[in-house]
């Protein structure tokens, strides 16, 4: 718990001031919780300017000389007497802790040194400027705040501007500790100090506006100098209301499926939108709907998202809305980054999300492939080649045989290669061979033998052909990360990410990409197949199933196994905001019960169903062959023709010009 005190001690009388040290024992000493650290704070530096500034006489100067020795003395020396607690000090001039939390500071006393109600105002206001840059700094502490007499305005309403500019921090368990004025009491206890607080939900129906702080109690002095409260008051009575009686909410958001997911409204005169479905939607409205809150929404800046650190330590995005104080909660699978965020908390985490690549699929095999792709290249080259080497065979074993048997065959089919290429050729093919191959055994043999070879060959390749056709396959499907980064593929990841995933800034992966719209890098990858990127699993599962899903209920976007990054993902609230304890408690229900999961499955049912919808979806088992099947048989085809057509045109023009030689020759 934290103590705040603020007080303008040197202008008020040395019994008040004695009395205010005791005051402020007494009170750590009931309220304040041991072990924590208790922090006073006040402006030394501002004391030496004001010295020459705002103290115009000695009188005043004196004062503020005895506050210095001995007011803050006394009130250190005390405190420190009882033991209880670690004592900061903090002056202005000081170095804040900037290191990483170490544990939550207990309570503060903050000590302001002027007199006028504007000074006093700001005094208050830059103090807590410098308290909350601290990474222990806990808001949902115990404040005691003393205030002067302030010149110009009632004491009244410099607690309540006192207490407005705490509340903007979310401080709300504060107290006012302010010099009584008025006729003094003539009964043996006088009352020296008021003490000063206010309830931001009373009457029920007010929303938090400091308007009329009340006074909880009196500090009384009775003769003999002793100060005691007067009536024993709860000075930090439960102040938040089980019903906040509509009370607003304000949430950060933006569309991201499956989180928060909209409808457009068209009206006459604009095009509204509502966001009225997804899981941290349903969360949302549960937390309204349990302390009876209304929800509002606003949107961050255009294209900013969750938002990236600038170089000056502020936040863009909702999480800079949320530093800033504008906003009560953010949404959308908001990975958790309290522990890098200054000035923000995070509710229990609600769901766990896994950061993976996303690939472009493999791509199916071009339909012109399907002729050639049944057989590797070796197989073919083999081919191939016993084709010529059996030709040639055939070829030398009739000419031997030509040789041999001196009677000359009446079957000249096989006397040169070209003949027993052509015949062969036939014969792969599967036709007729127009011609007998001559009547000896060792001819027909090796006619035999390639006849068979062909027949085994044949049976295979038509076998395959026919299922490529109808399926040619997919291509090689990228499966690892050192895949991707091999590939001298593109590839990048949204900026919000990068601020949670470290890892991703090292030399690894150097070349990768900002990937600011995220829509453009999915269309890049499901359409373009050049890109790859690294995203949140949620987000792309129900992305894939909505939207990069083709008619035949294939993924258009791929991943793989791997998993880059686990991350929680968490609703994350300014510090110190009132209704954190309230939400954990209703996340922990909602987790137990397997809620959340429900409405995960729910959402994605519903969508894919509505996808289908829209897509018009035909798909079965069986297809129908259309050009694209064939088109390999067909690419052939044309080679064909154009080849005949070719050596059809040179035939012309050849014997043309040879007929026109022979006629010259004839001519003479
Ligand atoms: C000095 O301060 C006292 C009390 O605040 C006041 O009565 C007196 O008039 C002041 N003197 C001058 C010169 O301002
Ligand atoms: C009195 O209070 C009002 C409201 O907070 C403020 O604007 C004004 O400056 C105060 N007057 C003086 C003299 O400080
Ligand atoms: C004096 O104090 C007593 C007890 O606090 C109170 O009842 C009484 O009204 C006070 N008298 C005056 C004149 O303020
Ligand atoms: C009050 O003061 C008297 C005289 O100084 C002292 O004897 C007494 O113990 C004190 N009472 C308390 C409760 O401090
Ligand atoms: C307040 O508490 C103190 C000690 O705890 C006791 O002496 C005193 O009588 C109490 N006063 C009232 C009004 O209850
Ligand atoms: C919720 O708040 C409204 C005011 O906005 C109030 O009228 C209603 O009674 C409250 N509901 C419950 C159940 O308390
Ligand atoms: C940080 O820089 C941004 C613009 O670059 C600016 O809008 C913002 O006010 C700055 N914040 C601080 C705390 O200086």
């Amino acid at each position: 718990m934290f103590t705040l005190v603020v007080s303008v001690l040197w202008q008020t009388p040395t019994q008040v001031q004695q009395q205010m040290v005791q005051c402020l024992n007494d009170i750590s000493l009931k309220h304040f919780t041991p072990v924590h650290a208790l922090v006073v704070a006040y402006y030394n530096s501002q004391l030496q300017e004001s010295l020459s500034r705002i103290l115009e006489n000695e009188t005043q100067e004196r004062n503020k000389l005895y506050w210095e020795r001995d007011f803050g003395n006394k009130l250190l020396q005390d405190l420190h007497k009882s033991e209880k607690w670690s004592l900061l000090l903090y002056l202005n001039n000081d170095k804040w802790n900037e290191e990483m939390p170490q544990s939550k500071h207990g309570s503060y006393i903050i000590i302001s040194l002027h007199h006028h109600h504007k000074n006093v105002v700001q005094d208050v206001s830059v103090q807590i400027k410098k308290l909350r840059n601290d990474w222990d700094w806990n808001p949902r502490a115990k404040f005691i705040i003393t205030l002067p007499h302030a010149e110009g305005n009632s004491t009244k309403q410099l607690a309540a501007d006192v207490f407005n500019e705490l509340w903007r921090w979310r401080v709300i368990n504060m107290i006012a500790v302010i010099p009584a004025l008025g006729p003094k009491n003539t009964t043996d206890a006088v009352p020296v100090l008021d003490v000063y607080t206010w309830f931001p939900y009373r009457p029920p129906g007010r929303c938090a506006d400091v308007r009329d702080p009340v006074v909880l109690d009196h500090w009384i002095v009775d003769k003999y100098g002793n100060g005691s409260f007067l009536n024993n008051a709860t000075l930090f009575p439960e102040k938040v209301p089980k019903d906040l009686q509509g009370c607003p909410i304000v949430a950060s958001l933006f569309e991201l499926e499956p989180a928060v997911m909209s409808k457009k409204f068209t009206t006459e005169d604009s095009a509204k939108t509502v966001f009225n479905e997804g899981i941290e939607i349903r969360l949302l409205q549960e937390f309204g709907s349990a302390t009876n809150m209304t929800v509002k929404y606003i949107e961050p800046p255009s294209g900013e998202l969750w938002g990236v650190p600038l170089e000056n330590g502020s936040w863009t995005g909702t999480s800079g809305q949320l530093v800033l104080g504008l906003v009560d909660v953010a949404m959308d699978l908001y990975f958790y980054r309290c522990d890098i965020i200054k000035g923000t908390e995070c509710l229990t985490p609600h769901m766990i999300d896994h950061v993976r690549w996303y690939v472009p699929c493999a791509a199916p095999f071009p339909g012109w492939m399907s002729l050639i792709r049944v057989f590797t290249l070796s197989l073919w080259l083999g081919f191939l080649v016993s084709y010529f080497i059996v030709a040639f065979i055939m070829w030398q074993v009739v000419k031997k045989s030509n040789t041999m048997f001196t009677q000359s065959m009446e079957n000249q089919g096989y006397t040169s290669l070209v003949k027993c290429l052509m015949n062969f050729w036939a014969i792969i093919l599967g036709e007729s061979v127009p011609n007998n191959p001559p009547e000896k055994p060792v001819i027909r043999m090796v006619f035999l033998i390639w006849v068979l070879y062909c027949l085994a060959i044949n049976t295979v390749y038509q076998t395959y052909l026919t299922s490529f056709l109808v399926d040619p396959g997919l291509q090689h499907q990228i499966s690892s990360d050192e895949e991707v980064i091999n590939s001298g593929m593109e590839y990048g990841v949204p900026a919000p990410v990068l601020s949670v995933v470290p890892d991703l800034t090292g030399y690894r992966y150097q070349r990768l990409l900002h990937c600011n719209d995220y829509k453009v890098c999915q269309d890049r990858i499901a359409f373009k197949r050049d890109f790859s990127y690294i995203y949140s699993t949620f987000s792309m599962d129900f992305t894939i199933a909505a939207r990069y899903t083709n008619g035949d209920g294939k993924q258009l976007i791929c991943s793989f196994e791997e998993i880059f990054s686990s991350q929680l993902i968490t609703v994350p609230v300014p510090k110190g905001y009132i209704m954190l304890d309230r939400f954990n408690q209703i996340i922990l229900h909602l987790l137990q019960a397997g809620i959340i999961d429900q409405w995960f499955k729910d959402i994605k049912y519903t969508t894919s169903l509505r996808s289908r919808v829209e897509n018009d979806v035909l798909s079965g088992e069986y297809i129908k062959l259309s050009l694209l099947h064939m088109q390999s048989a067909i690419y052939i085809l044309l080679l064909g023709l154009l080849l005949s057509f070719i050596v059809f045109l040179y035939e012309i023009l050849f014997c043309r010009n040879a007929q026109g030689y022979s006629k010259r020759l004839s001519g003479f």
